[in-house]
């Protein structure tokens, strides 16, 4: 019975650990986590392979057969078997929770040189806000440079996550919380949102571009470039240099609706192909005061009402003069 259960337990984890299931590694960070993942799976998966299998057998071998009747004489306490049965758990969990005290510190340690990224998730999209006030809703990132992140909400919780770099944590409003990594490997991550945040909580993806320094020096340069020369032209007005599409995009409006011209397919609310044609005023109207008329087949308090607050009036006005043209 023993050998039977070693057996399987061992054959059962070895599987386990080398399904191959995670996905790329794309961090310094990260292989450090598969390793404390791993040595979790050696010291839990034999256990959880081990008890069932004997369970199983006790309920085969020791089942009520024709003629059994009660229970037999009850069983007393046995010292020996508690102090076995309690000390070694105890050690296990101590074991593995200084292991995983070890790497979380690792993890957390600051490091040289650290590109500062905030991080601002929305129902229902992720916004970025690079050193000297640089905006953006794509995050793009220079390879091997350690990032620093701080990640906060405009709204209800949301839960950074990389898949590929292994990391999540929350993004509440109000407590800004850090992440550290440094991703070592180019090309494109999946970001998703791992807390449930509302209708659009699924469309809340987006991805992290990692890029060559170079590239990323010209990337940012081209993104700072663009508010400077808003800035510098001056005074006055401004709207010549807010593009509603932008708007439309840096809000994550495409999280929710679809449209052609940005290339969006979120359901949550009305598609807006046509929504030019009912005029500037009814557009205008269902940002500003969305709880006023519900489209047809939608739910009231989904569309948020509070963009009135959030955006500047040449925002709004940029979106909506966007909308109207757009969706013609
Ligand atoms: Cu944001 Cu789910």
């Amino acid at each position: 019975m023993a050998v039977t259960v070693a057996l399987l337990a061992l054959v059962g984890t070895w599987a386990t650990v080398n399904f191959g299931w995670f996905p790329i590694l794309a961090s310094d960070e990260s292989g450090q986590i598969d390793s404390l993942y791993t040595a979790l799976l050696w010291v839990s998966v034999p256990f959880a392979i081990g008890i069932i299998a004997f369970i199983l057998f006790e309920v085969w071998q020791f089942r009520a057969r024709p003629g059994h009747e009660g229970d037999g004489p009850p069983i007393h306490g046995n010292t020996r078997l508690e102090i076995v049965w309690t000390s070694i758990p105890f050690i296990i969990v101590t074991v593995v929770g200084i292991y995983g005290w070890i790497v979380l510190d690792d993890l957390e340690a600051k490091q040289p040189n650290e590109l500062n990224v905030k991080v601002i998730g929305q129902q229902f999209a992720w916004r970025f806000e690079y050193p000297g006030g640089v905006k953006s809703n794509e995050l793009v990132v220079p390879v091997d440079r350690p990032l620093y992140f701080t990640l906060t909400s405009d709204d209800v919780i949301h839960s950074f996550f990389i898949p590929a770099v292994r990391l999540k944590r929350d993004a509440t409003q109000g407590a800004p919380t850090p992440l550290r990594f440094t991703p070592n490997r180019e090309g494109s991550y999946e970001i998703v949102c791992a807390e449930l945040c509302g209708v659009g909580h699924s469309t809340m993806r987006q991805t992290m571009r990692v890029v060559p320094t170079a590239e990323y020096d010209a990337w940012f340069k081209k993104q700072s470039g663009g508010s400077t020369a808003g800035a510098s032209t001056g005074s006055g007005d401004k709207t010549a240099t807010i593009d509603g599409k932008q708007v439309f995009t840096g809000q994550g409006c495409g999280a929710c609706h679809a449209l052609a011209d940005a290339k969006t397919q979120g359901a949550a609310g009305p598609e807006l192909d046509s929504i030019g044609s009912k005029g500037e005023a009814f557009v205008r109207a269902s940002i500003v005061t969305p709880e006023k008329a519900i489209a047809q087949g939608y739910s009231a308090g989904i569309m948020p009402s509070d963009f009135k607050e959030k955006l500047s009036q040449d925002e709004l006005d940029a979106l909506v003069g966007y909308l109207v043209k757009a969706g013609k």
